[in-house]
């Protein structure tokens, strides 16, 4: 799968519901109300949407939501996505509320890197951030991520001006001994997220500046690698990655296509059209078609965000296409 501007795809962002058990300011704030019903794409439209996107070179797939272990298909799915010949990596970005849990089962059902989001290390903190008071058993989630030996482990924190601005000093100490990655991530104005971006939205390049008076070195770009500008310090066991999606080569890099959790195709994080491909996930002799489908839909790929342009596009919220 290639465009126009010379960026190949190898990895799909295959959101599961855009139900979330979090409220989180800059995201659900109200929580989730179904609009229009569910109507998410069962097991067998996910199998038939991997197999074709496998067929066509994809080998990452990333589940994503909303919260994607709200999915009581959850395992079934990891072990259907898992079982596509083609498939090399299955990833999950979750909340990490049911992680201390359910890892284990997701894990043997072929679950092979995982991002986990916290945008706290103080509880009362997180609880402010998130609605949310399950901080003591994401931090147990965590260590037991650690200790299972995924491919990938990473950390997700939305820096907040007034919220968590501060707390560069304490994740430092937590990466001394923990070999994970905590990405940083620029706020991202959404449609509807505007008070909450004016309040909070911060540059990450401050946090840049401090690194590298730390003696934090960044690191060449590995090709493929996520959007995250990754820095190390050969004291700490794990690096810190910060997201710049306002950063104008953000998007050179771009090598995801993300499918929503009601089928539709969408092309960027900040795109201006969706297209829906469950016509074409009704029966296994639609694979070509659906291929071809998506090969001329990439085609129309614009070569950077509309949030460059002032525009938020289609994305009311980042739970609406799974981030
Ligand atoms: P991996 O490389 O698979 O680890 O992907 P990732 O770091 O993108 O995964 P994750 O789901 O943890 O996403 C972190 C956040 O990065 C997303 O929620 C977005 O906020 C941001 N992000 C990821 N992809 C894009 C993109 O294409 N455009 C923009 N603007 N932001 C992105
Ligand atoms: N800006 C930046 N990051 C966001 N996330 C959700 N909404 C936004 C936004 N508007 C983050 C979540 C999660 C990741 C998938 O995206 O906190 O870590
Ligand atoms: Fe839920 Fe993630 Fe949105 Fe927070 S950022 S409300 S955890 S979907």
């Amino acid at each position: 799968m290639a465009d126009r501007h010379g960026r190949t795809f190898p990895y799909l962002r295959l959101s599961l519901t855009e139900a979330c058990n979090f409220r989180c300011g800059y995201c659900l704030p109200d929580g989730w109300r179904a609009e229009g019903g569910a109507g998410f794409l069962t097991l067998e439209e996910i199998r038939r949407l991997v197999g074709a996107f496998a067929a066509a070179g994809m080998w990452k797939i990333r589940l994503t939501g909303g919260e994607p272990t709200l999915r009581r298909d959850l395992t079934d799915i990891i072990a259907t996505v898992a079982a596509t010949p083609g498939v090399r990596r299955v990833a999950m970005t979750t909340n990490g509320a049911l992680l201390a849990r359910h890892l284990p089962r997701w894990q043997a059902a072929g679950l092979t890197a995982l991002n986990v989001s916290i945008d706290s290390l103080d509880a009362g903190r997180f609880r402010r951030i998130t609605g949310h008071d399950r901080h003591g058993e994401l931090l147990e989630g965590i260590e037991r991520a650690l200790a299972a030996g995924l491919e990938s482990l990473k950390l997700n924190a939305v820096l907040l001006r007034g919220l968590n601005d501060d707390e560069l000093p304490a994740w430092l100490d937590y990466v001394r001994t923990r070999a994970l990655s905590v990405r940083f991530i620029e706020l991202m104005r959404t449609g509807d997220n505007g008070d909450c971006f004016d309040r909070h939205h911060l540059r990450i390049d401050l946090w840049e500046e401090q690194l590298r008076e730390a003696g934090w070195t960044l690191r060449p770009r590995v090709p493929g690698a996520g959007p995250a500008r990754e820095y190390a310090h050969p004291e700490y066991a794990g690096t810190i990655g910060l997201i710049a999606p306002y950063g104008r080569d953000f998007c050179a890099g771009c090598n995801r296509l993300r499918v929503t959790a009601r089928g539709e195709l969408r092309l960027c994080l900040f795109g201006e059209f969706g297209v829906s491909l469950r016509p074409l996930l009704q029966a296994d002799d639609q694979r070509e078609a659906l291929i071809g489908r998506v090969q001329e839909l990439l085609a129309g790929k614009a070569a950077s965000h509309a949030l460059h342009a002032g525009r938020t596009g289609l994305t009311p919220h980042l739970a609406s296409i799974g981030g």
